[in-house]
């Protein structure tokens, strides 16, 4: 027998992937649960990605990237978001944020390190640091219920393993973007107790408009503890691609990159032709994003609003609505279960992203709108069948 390692065992597989599969059994289903948008990658980047293969530039890159990517990456970033990274030893490029996020954490934690992950959070955070030996310090205040974290329970959760907070706005679940004063104050709390800020800015391509966003590494003193993870998945609707890559201190570029020989050697070297097409062009490929997302937000919102026992707030970014369910009295699995068995409509139950979500459920907005129309007069239907 093969012995499984106390890591392997020790990981869950998320409620969103569960949901997931128990959708799989109805051919019926209005699948809400997975933030992978069916709109299509623009057609000069696949052909790019195609240009590649048939030049056959399908062999292995530097273990950081294409050097040509890197900097195209630091022109990306310096035209978007005003901050300059060199592109030798301060960007790497990953198999998807994902993989990012990962050789980051491994990078940076001893066995026993503890890293603070503010709830509500991106599931895979947690499983991460534990993937490291490390210990995910979650800081989940139930009476917090307005899907925010408070800085004084950030604060209260360091001890003197702590090493570095996750971060990620705008924020997969709940399509808010961190407040200036949040963020100031996250800054202040990483440089009194020097500690890291990972910072997961793969949503800060889709945002509505009204609240301003702007990366952590900008404010004073940060720069040299930010780590900033992004990726084309979601900008560029690239999620199979797996392209992400990761801006910060050499030191950390040049030890993620140690690490990356031995892990996965480099991204596919087609995806990265493709990645180079999709950030150095001049034409925006990503700009129909916004106005298709836009649409969908305002369907589902609108649309979950006028459900009676429901409500929302809008998300300011992201395609994720958070919708509450305080008032059906149920907790957020057996809502999510309910209503897959019920109408064959597949959501994320809160829990997923902290006990202070438990009162909510997730909904994914991917898809088209008569599929998000039909979705919402289901729930009407589900909530309506709760009442009898
Ligand atoms: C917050 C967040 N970070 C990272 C990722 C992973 O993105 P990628 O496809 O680049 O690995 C996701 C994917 O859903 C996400 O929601």
């Amino acid at each position: 027998m093969i012995q499984i390692s106390n890591i392997a065992n020790g990981i869950q597989t998320s409620f969103t992937r569960q949901l997931f599969n128990m959708a799989k059994e109805y051919d019926d289903v209005i699948d809400f649960t997975l933030g992978d948008p069916d709109v299509q990658t623009h057609d000069a980047i696949k052909a790019a990605a195609c240009r590649a293969i048939e030049q056959g530039k399908t062999r292995y890159s530097q273990n950081a990237g294409l050097l040509e990517l890197r900097q195209t990456i630091a022109k990306y970033y310096n035209r978007k978001e005003g901050l300059s990274y060199r592109p030798e030893d301060e960007i790497m490029v990953t198999v998807g944020a994902m993989e990012g996020l990962y050789l980051c954490l491994l990078a940076m934690l001893n066995p026993d390190d503890e890293v603070i992950i503010p709830a509500p959070y991106y599931v895979n955070y947690t499983q991460m640091v534990a993937m490291c030996h490390a210990k995910p310090v979650i800081v989940d205040n139930p009476e917090v219920t307005n899907l925010t974290y408070r800085l004084e329970d950030i604060e209260h959760a360091i001890t003197p393993r702590t090493r570095a907070i996750m971060i990620n706005t705008p924020s997969n679940p709940t399509g808010r973007v961190l407040s200036q004063e949040m963020l100031a104050g996250i800054a202040e709390i990483a440089m009194k107790h020097d500690l890291v800020v990972i910072s997961d800015e793969v949503y800060k391509c889709l945002i509505y408009g009204k609240q301003p966003w702007k990366s952590i590494a900008h404010i004073e003193g940060m720069r040299e503890r930010t780590i900033l993870v992004n990726s084309l998945s979601k900008e560029f609707c690239m999620t199979g691609y797996r392209i992400g890559y990761v801006l910060g201190p050499s030191e950390i570029i040049t030890a993620m990159t140690k690490l990356q020989e031995n892990v996965a050697a480099c991204a596919p070297l087609p995806s990265q032709y493709a990645a180079i097409e999709a950030l150095g062009s001049t034409e925006n490929y990503s700009k129909d994003m916004v106005r298709i997302f836009t649409e969908r937000k305002e369907c589902i919102v609108s649309g979950i609003s006028a459900i009676d026992g429901l409500t929302c707030r809008e998300p300011d970014a992201t395609f994720y609505l958070m919708v509450d369910i305080s008032s059906t009295g149920m907790n957020s699995v057996d809502f999510a279960i309910a209503l897959l068995k019920a109408q064959h409509v597949a959501v994320v139950p809160g829990i997923t992203y902290g006990k202070c979500c438990d009162h909510y459920v997730r909904i994914a907005f991917t898809r088209e709108l008569d599929y998000i129309r039909e979705g919402v007069k289901r729930i009407d239907a589900f909530m309506k069948g709760l009442k009898k």
